[in-house]
């Protein structure tokens, strides 16, 4: 049986966890979260002591590293080796871990098929920067969410500031910048659109709008 995929690929700040959320639900589809993938297994790392430039112990703890999902009071939580980790993985550290490990090539190919393994009957909404183009090759529907780095930076403050986080607007930039730049020239899986996949450019755009945009890509529901 095909099991259809809706992949959500883009940089950080583009939006596309709440969108991906979003649209999994009115499909009433399954989501996959491939970014708290592969903060779980940072985060285990950190636990575990492990250096961040030893390739062999990251693999390893990729393989080990038991990671569920669970929707409670609406939102989902993250359980890394039992613990709810949930908080843990949404902080600066978790995020830049994340970022080192994934670009250990051994890392991804471990990752692989624990993102496969989520593509269930009735479909997948696939949420990361490679479900397009390595993951979901065969996804019959793709999209890649861009928006200005000055409106992702202004996103994130908000969102920084809400929780009482100080931050300057500049910096912010200045991070975003250099995380593109980052993502898209790594060797393993940059950041990039899949071929078949439709951009969206979010900038200006409220998340309805877009919700809206992407559901219209799929056929009538
Ligand atoms: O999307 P999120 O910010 O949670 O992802 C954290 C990090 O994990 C990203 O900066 C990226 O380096 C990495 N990642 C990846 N491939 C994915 C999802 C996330 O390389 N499919």
């Amino acid at each position: 049986i095909f099991v259809p995929v809706l992949t959500i690929d883009g940089p950080s700040g583009s939006g596309k966890g709440t969108i991906s959320r979003l649209v999994a639900q009115r499909l009433g589809w399954h989501y996959l979260d491939s970014g708290a993938l592969y903060r779980a297994v940072g985060v285990a790392a950190g636990w575990a002591d492990l250096d961040l430039a030893d390739p062999a112990a990251l693999v390893r703890c990729a393989f080990d590293t038991r990671i569920g999902f669970r929707e409670q009071a609406g939102e989902l939580r993250v359980l890394v080796n039992e613990v709810d980790a949930t908080d843990e993985l949404r902080t600066e550290t978790a995020g830049a871990a994340a970022s080192a490990i994934a670009a250990i090539p051994e890392v991804r190919a471990a990752l692989k098929d624990r993102q496969r393994a989520f593509r269930q009957l009735p479909g997948l909404v696939a949420d990361g920067r490679d479900m397009g183009t390595v993951i979901f090759p065969d996804a019959p529907f793709k999209v890649f969410l861009t928006a200005s780095a000055e409106e992702r930076a202004e996103r994130r403050y908000k969102q920084l500031k809400d929780k009482g986080v100080s931050v300057t607007l500049d910096g912010l930039l200045r991070e975003i910048l250099a995380r593109d730049a980052r993502d898209a020239q790594r060797a393993v899986a940059p950041l990039r659109p899949a071929i078949d996949a439709v951009r969206i450019d979010t900038t200006g755009l409220g998340i309805d709008a877009v919700v809206e945009q992407v559901l219209a890509l799929l056929p009538a529901h």
